[in-house]
């Protein structure tokens, strides 16, 4: 029977705005998550256009991977990681994203980052921007909205693929892109925010600007595309999702219908333009019935077409339910949106569903439509961690959870899906996305920081870490 692919990109994964801190240190810029307050489960963060004295801003310092890259590659080296999913923040690069030049201590920043991975043989997985951008972009132009995004975000495209052609292989143009058809998507990844104060799950929305400004993201990512495969053919160029799977609550064909439409519009339709080169048919109902009118160049269907993408990535943490029923309420979180409670499924303390199977019923969807290689770059459990007396921590949860994960993404390979890795997401501990939250932990390496602020920032290896070492060593057939 078919196991895991020998070279099998087994790793984790990080983004720079959670992860690195450092926010205004040899001349980065501010981004839109320096800007994000902290939050907790039952507090939406908020963002501010101002910096408000003695509000806590959680990316700034995150859990500063700047001065301790090279402890931290070496942590993941000794787990065996063969790649490290990691971002590049684009105001590092481009302060504002405005400047012709870039800024040379950004770049000189990275390459030490890939110098040190290289060492240890680990493949770094590069996402080209992860849910920030130049905050000045957000004022210049509401962010995405404004069609000069695209141009920027190719000069820093351009920037750092020549700066690393040798270093990185593999390339992923936005993280989870599919987040700007949500209203959350306006701060996460749009941009769309010019003037807003306030809590990130109250942004004004406007479905047309949401649109519009994605519409710019899939053309800038379709040519970036573009530009590597002519001047950088080693270069793999991606994309990323978040999947969301549904199910339909009942066999009522009203919630299988339910269920195929917001499966199209939030989890395919993304992913169809990237994959496919075209915007698919289902999308212009779905337009015409929301007042929706793209405005396009009349290039951008070609570069669509010639932009796409060489292997599909996404994040899977959990499924909801969908029902038409007006009785039956949506109950249950997730990342960025919630559904119904699944009464066969157990949550997670922050109300996501932990569904191994879907991960395995997901990845043959996903090969049986695309038929290109997959790669599950996010995937783990946000948990609360106990730290013992002596520095132990026991995440039996988290191994129990990844565990399950692996078994159903082996159980894909059997069916025949072209996987080639997995990066659990924030393999080392980072702010939380959705609440900016430190007590959200995926890690399998603690790091000393509290929702307070406090912390000596000092790195712990959990339970979990000898347990994916060993994992990771007998190329997934190790699970217990
Ligand atoms: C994904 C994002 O949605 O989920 C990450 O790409 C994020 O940036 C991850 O951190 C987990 O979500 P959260 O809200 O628990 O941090």
């Amino acid at each position: 029977m078919k196991g895991f692919r020998k070279d099998f990109l087994w790793g984790g994964a990080t983004a720079a705005n959670q992860y690195e801190g450092a926010w205004d240190v040899d001349g980065k810029g501010p981004s839109v998550s320096d800007m994000c307050t902290n939050g907790s489960h039952t507090t939406p963060k908020r963002v501010t256009r101002e910096f408000e004295e003695g509000t806590l801003y959680p990316s700034r310092e995150a859990t500063d991977f700047y001065h301790h890259y090279q402890e931290d590659i070496a942590l993941a080296a000794e787990m065996g990681f063969k790649c490290f999913r990691m971002s590049i923040a684009w105001t590092r690069i481009f302060p504002t994203g405005m400047e012709k030049e870039p800024n040379e201590a950004g770049l000189a920043f990275y390459d030490k980052v890939f110098d040190e991975c290289r060492k240890y043989d680990i493949e770094p997985l590069v996402t080209i921007s992860h849910y920030e951008m130049p905050y000045a972009l957000v004022e210049k132009c509401n962010g995405w909205e404004g069609r000069e995004c695209i141009e920027y975000y190719m000069n820093y495209c351009k920037a750092v693929f020549e700066r690393y052609k040798d270093k990185v292989k593999y390339w992923l143009t936005f993280n989870e892109i599919n987040s700007g058809t949500m209203p959350m998507g306006n701060v996460l990844s749009l941009g769309t925010i010019k003037g807003y104060t306030g809590s990130v799950m109250e942004t004004p929305d406007n479905p047309q600007i949401r649109f519009q400004a994605l519409h710019h993201q899939f053309v800038a990512s379709a040519l970036a595309v573009q530009y590597a495969h002519i001047h950088y053919p080693q270069f793999m160029m991606g994309n990323m999702c978040i999947f969301a799977t549904m199910y339909p609550y009942t066999c009522n064909p009203d919630d299988i219908i339910e269920t195929q439409k917001q499966m199209q519009m939030m989890n395919w339709f993304s992913s169809d333009i990237h994959v496919r080169g075209y915007y698919p048919s289902y999308s212009e109902r779905f337009f015409e019935e929301n007042h929706i009118t793209i405005r396009k160049e009349p290039e951008d269907d070609e570069i669509l077409k010639k932009g796409t993408v060489d292997f599909y990535t996404f994040s899977y943490y959990m499924s909801n339910c969908v029902s038409t029923d007006p009785e039956v309420k949506a109950q249950s979180g997730g990342n960025l949106m919630g559904g119904v409670t699944n009464p066969y499924l157990k949550a997670s303390d922050w109300g996501w569903q932990i569904d191994p199977k879907g991960l395995r019923y997901t990845l043959n969807e996903l090969y049986g439509r695309y038929q290109i290689p997959l790669m599950v770059v996010e995937n783990g459990l946000g948990a609360y961690d106990k730290l013992e007396e002596d520095g132990s921590i026991h995440d039996d949860y988290r191994i129990g959870y990844l565990r399950e994960h692996i078994r159903e993404m082996k159980e894909a390979v059997k069916d025949g899906v072209d996987l080639m890795g997995y990066t659990p997401w924030g393999w080392i501990d980072v702010v939380s996305a959705s609440t900016g939250e430190m007590a959200k932990r995926y890690g399998f390496v603690y790091v000393d920081k509290y929702d307070d602020g406090t912390g000596d920032l000092g790195r712990r290896k959990k339970d979990s870490f000898w347990w994916y070492k060993k994992v990771i060593a007998s190329n997934g057939e190790d699970l217990d």
